[in-house]
């Protein structure tokens, strides 16, 4: 007995140094990577982060502005700071414009659509939404009056005090509903509410990207998670279905029309032999999905830190309230062009963006060969994290990093400056494609706002601009009191 004792006992520990080692060789820092903390066998660097408040402890780091990680059997560099962020994203960026596989949203979007594929298919599919939006954005149909219509709406539901986050959810997401459906829904309608709670939807994603083959057959909420993304997609295959039925190529209403009109001239080249095209209606609904998914929650989030800055902060939004008096008044809504002679309420719309830093760690990329980077050697199929909350809050470049200062967008005459470090939306090629947009909705949303409410905390509450961490930094929910100025 003692020897079958003897022999199971060195044959657990051969095993054991056997994996330890074999990992240890495999996962080794090489010679020119950078530098990071020491990471355990197998699992890495995953509980080393604050799982909370992820983005500060990679913020918070003392390897320098380029420095690696391992998450499970996966190497992340993270870069840290504007120079390193825009050395990468910009003046490399041919080398890290790719995104990395994410298991879980490859299982559901198949690597189709926009914001996770790559290659050809995201050219021609960047591309085509890009200019689809400059054409119904701010083209000849432009969204200024129907977001100013959708203001409208949105005053007449405020009761005080309220909570804004549905509220808002609902008032941004039709935006996106009149761009790619050509309609607005009603707040109540029972479709857009299931629509949008499933939006809502999230979940962790790191275990099932560690253990993909293994995730993929078991229980648990990530076959919710895509149980839900499947009844989206029957959203959206609705909308296209009714749009082919009254689909009139004289008369494109909207991106689902448009996409249609490729498609068909797709069908027409291939006849000819030239078929290199990856719009087809699949790819249309994922794609769709991603102008949901990146254009809804990030704009409605920023407008729930807006109300939040400007009540912590009364005397800000009295002077932005101030300057919306005398330069629009009363009797008018605001328009794009009343951007430039409101300084004062540009630089604090630019603040807000700042300091709520929504996409605290950009979304990640991945190097597509090997690559020099500020000293370090970084191989082909690293995942890279140009961390958004280093360049936002960077020591080097702004005075007050870490207060609330309209200040960092204004000149000594008071005239509005946008410095380089500004990049809520990142830079380069995968640059958020709906800027000018979020841009518009933001200015428009909040200078109406200003122009009819004035925002507090209801009587005896403080503000707390507590956040919960995620894909998105959002909030914590809150109630708001909202008084009209002018009854
Ligand atoms: C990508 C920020 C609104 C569509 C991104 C990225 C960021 C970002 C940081 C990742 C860029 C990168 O990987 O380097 C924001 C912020 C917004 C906003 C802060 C609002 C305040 C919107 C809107 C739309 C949109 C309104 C669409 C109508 C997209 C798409 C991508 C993207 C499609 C993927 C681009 C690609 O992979 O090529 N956004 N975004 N975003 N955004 Fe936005």
């Amino acid at each position: 007995g003692f020897f079958v004792n003897l022999d199971a006992t060195a044959l657990l520990l051969f095993i054991v140094v056997f994996i330890l080692t074999a990992d240890y060789i495999k996962n080794r820092r090489l010679t020119g990577f950078p530098p990071g903390p020491p990471a355990l066998p197998i699992v890495g660097n995953i509980f080393t982060l604050d799982h909370k408040r992820t983005h500060e402890s990679m913020t918070e780091v003392q390897y320098g502005d380029v420095y690696s990680m391992r998450m499970g059997q996966r190497w992340v560099v993270v870069l840290n700071g504007f120079e390193a962020v825009t050395q990468a994203l910009v003046t490399q960026g041919d080398s890290f414009s790719d995104r990395p596989s994410i298991p879980l949203y490859d299982d559901i979007f198949h690597g189709l659509g926009v914001i996770l594929s790559n290659g050809h298919m995201w050219k021609q599919q960047r591309r085509f939404a890009l200019s689809t939006l400059k054409y119904f954005g701010f083209g000849k149909k432009s969204l200024e009056p129907m977001i100013l219509e959708e203001f409208t709406y949105v005053a007449k539901e405020i009761s005080k005090p309220f909570n804004p986050h549905l509220i808002v959810n609902n008032t941004v997401a039709n935006i996106i509903c009149l761009l790619v459906f050509g309609h607005r829904f009603e707040y109540g309608d029972e479709q857009f509410k299931k629509m949008m709670k499933l939006f809502e939807q999230s979940i962790q994603i790191q275990l099932y990207n560690a253990f993909p083959q293994l995730m993929r057959c078991l229980p648990g909420p990530h076959q919710k998670f895509k149980r839900i993304n499947e009844e989206l997609k029957d959203f959206v295959r609705t909308e296209v279905k009714d749009h082919k039925q009254k689909w009139d190529p004289s008369d494109l209403r909207d991106f689902i029309d448009y996409y249609l009109n490729e498609i068909q001239m797709v069908t027409e080249k291939s006849f000819k032999g030239q078929d290199d095209s990856t719009f087809d209606e699949e790819c249309l609904i994922m794609s769709v999905l991603d102008l949901f998914g990146a254009g809804s929650e990030t704009t409605s989030t920023t407008l729930r830190w807006a109300f939040l800055f400007m009540v912590k902060y009364p005397e800000i939004q009295e002077r932005v309230q101030a300057e919306i008096d005398s330069v629009i008044g009363q009797s008018r809504p605001p328009s794009v062009d009343d951007r430039a002679d409101l300084p004062y309420t540009d630089a604090v719309i630019h603040e807000i963006q700042r300091m709520g830093n929504i996409v605290p760690l950009n979304l990640p990329h991945v190097t597509n060969r090997d690559v020099h980077l500020r000293g370090y050697t970084i191989p082909k199929g690293v995942t890279i994290i140009p961390n958004l909350t280093s360049v936002l809050f960077d020591k080097r470049e702004w005075k007050t990093p870490f207060t609330f200062n309209p200040g960092h967008f204004l000149n000594e005459e008071g005239k509005f400056v946008k410095p380089a470090a500004f990049i809520p939306f990142s830079a380069g090629k995968r640059l958020c494609l709906g800027e000018n947009l979020a841009r518009m909705e933001l200015f428009l949303f909040f200078t109406s706002f200003m122009q009819h409410f004035t925002f507090s905390m209801p009587p005896g509450v403080k503000p707390v601009l507590d956040y919960r961490f995620g894909i998105t930094l959002s909030p914590v929910h809150y109630e708001i009191c909202a008084k009209p100025r002018h009854e």
